[in-house]
């Protein structure tokens, strides 16, 4: 669905009413427990990353490494004039990004339900040779297959998952192991379908 393009689109334009709600937002109870898993000073990627506020500098606050990427040019500008130490912030769409970096930890908060539904699947065999062996890989999700759209601050945005089997499904077969998840995960008044944490187990 080409919607999904209409996503860095309107993202560009709410990106002051977006860094204004994460300007004020705590850090999420998953974030703090994802990075107390990684090993200390280990590197970062956040995809999805927004306006680096609260997760990146979070990560950096502890002394982390911080790659964050984000298809929308004006929420990596924000990102980067906060001068979070330890990051590197760059456009770009996770399905083009290329490093030969590994990473110890992946985060994606609230991002993957904006990638388009025919390329749900092939996320997370990318997502897996990102990370080094035994990393972390935490993200939320809807629970069910869905593909909508819907709107926020006035302009449309396109939302697509794959159930929660089949997520659960790839991940067995490429090697993560379920930490844990949870279902209506709610804080601040915020309610996240599925938060998970995965392991990726080494294979040597
Ligand atoms: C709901 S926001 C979450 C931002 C941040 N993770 C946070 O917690 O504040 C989703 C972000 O994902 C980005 N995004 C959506 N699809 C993307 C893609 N295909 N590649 C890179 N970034 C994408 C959007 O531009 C947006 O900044």
């Amino acid at each position: 669905m080409e919607n999904a393009s209409i996503n860095k689109k309107s993202y560009n334009k709410i990106v002051d009413d977006w860094a204004k709600i994460r300007n004020n937002s705590a850090v999420n109870k998953p974030i703090i427990d994802f990075l107390e898993k990684i090993k200390p000073n280990g590197d970062i990627l956040d995809i999805g990353c927004g306006s680096g506020n609260p997760i990146a500098k979070y990560f950096s606050e502890n002394n982390y490494s911080i790659i964050g990427i984000d298809f929308s040019e004006k929420m990596i500008e924000i990102a980067k004039s906060q001068e979070i130490k330890n990051s590197q912030f760059i456009v770009s769409d996770f399905f083009d990004f290329e490093t030969d970096k590994k990473f110890d930890g992946i985060v994606a908060w609230d991002s993957l339900f904006h990638f388009p539904k025919e390329r749900q699947k092939e996320l997370y065999s990318k997502i897996y040779d990102l990370l080094l062996p035994n990393s972390y890989f935490l993200f939320t999700h809807g629970k069910k297959e869905d593909e909508h759209m819907d709107k926020m601050f006035g302009e449309p945005f396109y939302y697509s998952c794959l159930s929660r089997n089949s997520v659960l499904e790839l991940m067995t077969d490429l090697g993560f192991e379920l930490e844990y998840e949870i279902e209506n995960f709610v804080e601040e008044n915020t309610t996240r379908d599925w938060v998970v944490l995965a392991k990726k187990i080494s294979k040597t």
